[in-house]
């Protein structure tokens, strides 16, 4: 199993996820993060990390959240680890608001 970052985290890109991730499975590209499924170890700690609750455990995933995991495995392929926290996007606190968080 793993968790999967869905949709929320498109704008907002906040990162306070990859810091608390044991094994760095996060990988990012300008717009978002993406979880490596083959790395993460359903730890959980990522999960209330999240402003906007963007990370799933895959089981939880809606039928319209769950292309995302395939998104989240083939970008994570390709993509630097990030596991420090960086700067929000600047829609970030403007898409917070929007999503009701
Ligand atoms: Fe995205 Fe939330 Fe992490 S917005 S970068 S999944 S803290």
């Amino acid at each position: 199993m793993t968790h999967v970052v869905t949709e929320n985290c498109s704008q907002c890109r906040f990162t306070d996820c990859a810091v608390t991730c044991p094994v760095q499975c996060f990988h990012g590209d300008g717009e978002r993060l993406y979880i490596d499924p083959e790395v993460c170890i359903d730890c959980n700690a990522c999960i209330p990390a999240c402003p906007v609750q963007a990370i799933r455990e895959e089981f939880h995933l809606t039928p319209e959240q769950e292309h995302w995991r395939e998104i989240n495995a083939e970008r994570a392929k390709d993509l630097p680890v990030i596991s420090a926290k960086q700067q929000p996007l600047p829609t970030a606190e403007a898409r917070r608001a929007e999503l009701g968080f």
